[in-house]
């Protein structure tokens, strides 16, 4: 090449360069700098083992971040030899170098959080590496109070998760400040504590009776609200080192290079808006709510990661299509809001192995919430079990744009191989009225209605394999069929509830 043309070739990218950099206002180096987030979010009605995956890939990130919700989550961990559940917490935070960020989305209940914080620091050191946006919200004693008393007809955690997204759009109302965020409770300790005391007698006065047993049992429970407001304001002082109060601090790192893991907690069929509305949790669930309440730009986001559960489970009220029986088993676990069929209840009344073997759907779910010890890692509830729902997949993929699928609790599918049925039972299609419907209908009464087309995909034997390579041909066709019936990549499949019990599979 001349020497002209080189230099016409340089002069060129210094002037390209300059615009860039004029455009941009950023040396064009940092952009080769820049970071990345990617998504995780579950996609049937949560308890998919998001936590678990999250821990597995925690390790690729310098930061895990929780954007929605708060201690109604439970993500359960098997770390040192002990089963814990993360609630608040996000799940990277095993990793010694993996920061975590709790961030203005979610709503947080510090007196609970704290003590999870002293639960976990018993096993990590999470100094330096722990933060807590200072715009999240916080849930208020009369969040709580009145969850325990309204929730019931949707089976809520009983966490005040609703009231307090229902505080945080009414903002203030009739002079009463409704949604306090983080930073208000540090800079104003003796005035927050009046306000929460207002609105937890404004709750107390207008929605609960006291002659009427349950609620003065749950009032009882809760204690004086004094000593609750004042539990709750030291706990925010306690924590008041990990608070972050510089809205571009997350922005900032991503633009200098690290790496960010959102991690959803619910799910899909759980959120407020695209959800079976009204039996869902208040915040939104979908991978793009990440942006919206997780302090950063969608500028930077790279992959979403979908997770589901090869049995399904959901807690609390709601259609469930792929439920084993149905009406039946839906009434039984939502019985006393799922407290008078507890884990302790079956072991001692029912045999799993036998129930395995009925001709009974409702038996079946039974039996394999049993196996699967399917209870509610946050309340204990026992989870409703179900089919493995293609449909609701395929949807919950397409909605929220899933790069790559994991796949738990394949492991379990052998369990069907115990009973009579002819083989792993999914769903292929919905039937509403004798219409055959390939996505999920978003009215929650059509969603109850439907009859679900069911197909038999051949039996699999228990899984030993470590590694793809050592799957079984029936494993491998399945997984295969899934991918074809939902059109997304499964990148993993778990074969046991621990974090080392996943089979990377392309
Ligand atoms: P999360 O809320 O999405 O993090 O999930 P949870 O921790 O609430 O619930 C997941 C449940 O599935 C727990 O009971 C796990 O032990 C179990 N689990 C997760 N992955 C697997 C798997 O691959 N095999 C089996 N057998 N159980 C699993
Ligand atoms: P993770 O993150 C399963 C359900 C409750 C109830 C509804 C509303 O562990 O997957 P809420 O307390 O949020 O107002 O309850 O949502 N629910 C969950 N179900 N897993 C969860 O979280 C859930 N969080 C809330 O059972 O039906
Ligand atoms: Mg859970």
């Amino acid at each position: 090449m001349s020497r002209f043309s080189t230099s016409f070739i340089l002069v060129v990218l210094l002037v390209q360069n300059q615009i860039l950099e004029n455009l941009i206002n950023l040396p064009v180096a940092a952009l080769f700098m820049r970071g990345y987030s990617d998504v995780l979010i579950g996609l049937q009605y949560g308890d998919e083992g998001k936590g678990k995956i999250v821990a597995l890939l925690a390790k690729s990130y310098d930061l895990i971040v929780r954007f929605n919700g708060g201690g109604n989550a439970g993500h359960t961990h098997y770390f040192g030899g002990s089963r814990i559940a993360l609630h608040q917490i996000p799940s990277g935070i095993f990793e010694p170098n993996v920061g975590s960020y709790i961030a203005s989305g979610c709503v947080v209940n510090f007196e609970r959080l704290l003590a999870e914080i002293v639960d976990v620091q018993q096993f990590v050191d999470i100094t330096d590496r722990f933060f807590i946006a200072s715009q999240a919200t916080v849930v208020q004693p009369h969040h709580v109070l009145f969850d325990k008393i309204t929730g019931n007809d949707i089976g809520t955690t009983g966490n005040g998760i609703g009231p307090a997204y229902a505080d945080r759009a009414l903002r203030k109302i009739g002079g009463r400040l409704k949604n306090v965020q983080v930073h208000y409770v540090l800079s104003n300790a003796e005035n927050v504590k009046e306000i929460f005391v207002d609105n937890y007698n404004y709750v107390l006065e207008k929605f609960v009776d006291m002659s009427d047993e349950k609620h003065a049992k749950i009032v009882d429970s809760l204690g004086d609200v004094r000593q609750q407001v004042e539990r709750l304001v030291s706990s925010a002082h306690e924590l008041k080192k990990y608070v972050c109060t510089d809205q571009l601090w997350l922005e900032g790192l991503v633009r200098g290079g690290k790496k960010v893991l959102f991690e959803g907690a619910q799910a899909a069929g759980l959120d407020v808006v695209t959800g079976n509305v009204p039996y869902v949790t208040s915040s939104h669930t979908n991978a793009g709510a990440a942006y919206a309440e997780g302090d950063l730009p969608p500028k930077y986001h790279r992959k979403t990661f979908g997770v589901a559960k090869a049995i399904e489970t959901r807690v609390g009220a709601g259609p469930f299509v792929s439920e084993f029986g149905r009406l039946a088993s839906e009434i039984y676990c939502t019985k006393d809001n799922g407290r008078a069929h507890s884990a302790e209840f079956e072991r001692f009344h029912y045999n799993a192995d036998e129930l395995l073997n009925s001709r009974d759907h409702f038996e079946i779910g039974v039996a394999l919430r049993m196996i699967g010890g399917e209870y509610g890692a946050t309340t204990g509830r026992p989870r409703r079990t179900g089919m493995l729902d293609l449909v609701q997949l395929r949807h919950a993929c397409r909605y929220n744009g899933v790069d790559e699928l994991y796949l738990n609790k394949v492991d379990s599918l052998a369990d069907f191989s115990r009973t009579k049925l002819s083989g792993v039972p999914l769903v292929v299609a919905y039937d509403l009225d004798g219409k055959i419907l390939d996505y999920v209908p978003p009215s929650t009464e059509d969603l109850g209605m439907i009859n679900p087309v069911i197909e038999y995909a051949s039996h699999i034997s228990p899984i030993a394999a470590k590694e793809r390579g050592g799957l079984s041909s029936e494993v491998i066709q399945l997984i295969a069929r899934i991918e074809q019936e939902v059109g997304c990549a499964v990148a993993g499949i778990g074969v046991g509830p621990c974090r080392e019990q996943v089979i990377f599979y392309h």
